[in-house]
């Protein structure tokens, strides 16, 4: 056949078209995992100027590594695809296969990574399993063993966590005495601060002042920040240079990732500075909440954008009450310890929207 080959539409792979297709809104509350980009970072995307980033060509994951290394105050920064893969790297990276890492038992890497320490990087965990989450000096010169003792693994890195997945934020003094104490027994630290933004936010401190107690530190461009993909870890040129090799052992190696930073650097110069709009409306949907009778708000769990409650209302029932704010186009996670997150994608009139759902649901419970 002579001339140029046919252009391929959707419909030619038995896909339905997407002209015009808009999606239904939901209040989503799961998480900030569901923030779509903005119009700013789609238009963004079109432009991106792009290359090869495994050959370190693509300008604009350089310039987003730029920006997220010196919004950290460290030496140099990389573009990962995932939060997870972050923090393996950053594991990975600062350890040898059968060492010990310090780690808190309710932490993203210990309870929500698949294991995967163990598996990609064969460390074994030493967990820190304290009732506010937090891991303090005393807990590291306990649990630390510097090797020399035929025995034992060696501890060679602690893992630290700020904002806590559980919605509270470490006190800076807590942060730095646990870090200093590992420096002081010659171990590294890794900070997990996908959401470092939101802790920074809390404990009225620059984000790089969190950064500064860390060897390394992994947040997210994704999340609360509105990037379609990725996240950045941050440490010494030296140390990136490794994690750079590991990055492209673990697959991670992302060639024309320049349309995808392209929105990171949106998130870091822009959702940065929005992140007080989602606080104060977690706060008011906690402070509505706590109004209700029969439900309790979490209250050390509601620095940031995230919202814990419990009840003891009688009939109330997890899956029925789900399906009800489905229904009416709310989407929530079951409890029985209820999280709700506020982001870009929820609005201050949301509040009362869900207020009144879950009014009209314990109402119902009333009549059945
Ligand atoms: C504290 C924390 N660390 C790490 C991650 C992992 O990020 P990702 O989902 O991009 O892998 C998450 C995800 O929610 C998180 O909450």
């Amino acid at each position: 056949m002579k001339g140029p080959p046919p252009v391929l539409k959707c419909t030619d792979w038995g896909l339905p078209r997407n002209e015009g297709f808009r999606m239904e809104r939901y209040i989503d509350l799961r998480s900030d995992t569901v923030t779509r980009p903005t119009a700013e970072m789609r238009e963004a995307m079109a432009v991106a100027d792009v290359g090869d980033d495994v050959y370190g060509d693509d300008p604009t994951v350089n310039r987003l590594e730029e920006l997220a290394a010196c919004g950290m105050g460290k030496e140099a920064a990389l573009f990962v695809p995932s939060g997870t893969m972050g923090n393996q790297l950053c594991i990975m990276t600062h350890t040898q296969p059968g060492n010990e890492i310090i780690a808190g038992a309710a932490s993203h890497i210990v309870r929500y990574e698949a294991g995967a320490a163990a598996k990609l990087s064969g460390v074994a965990y030493a967990l820190v399993d304290n009732p506010d989450h937090f891991i303090y000096d005393s807990d590291i010169r306990r649990l630390a063993r510097p090797g020399g003792n035929v025995h034992y693994p060696k501890t060679t890195l602690l893992c630290l966590e700020n904002a806590l997945s559980d919605g509270n934020v470490v006190p800076q003094a807590d942060l730095l005495a646990a870090a200093d104490t590992a420096h002081e027994l010659g171990i590294k630290v890794h900070l997990d601060g996908a959401r470092i933004f939101n802790a920074a936010l809390a404990l009225g401190i620059p984000a790089r002042g969190i950064a500064a107690c860390a060897d390394s530190v992994m947040f997210c461009v994704s999340k609360g920040l509105c990037s379609p993909v990725g996240s950045l870890i941050c440490g010494t040129a030296e140390f990136v240079k490794r994690a750079r090799y590991n990055r492209k052992i673990l697959g991670g190696g992302m060639r024309q990732a320049g349309v995808l930073a392209a929105c990171g650097i949106i998130a870091l110069e822009k959702m940065t500075g929005r992140l007080a709009v989602d606080h104060e409306n977690a706060r008011l949907l906690g402070e509505q909440l706590s109004r209700i009778q029969g439900i309790s708000v979490k209250r050390e769990g509601m620095r940031i954008n995230m919202v814990f409650w419990r009840t003891e209302i009688p009939g109330f029932d997890s899956d029925t009450f789900v399906n009800f704010m489905r229904e009416r186009h709310i989407k929530i996670s079951g409890g029985p310890e209820y999280r709700f997150v506020t982001h870009n994608d929820v609005f201050q009139e949301d509040v009362d929207t869900v207020i009144s759902a879950l009014r009209d649901y314990i109402v119902s419970l009333g009549s059945t």
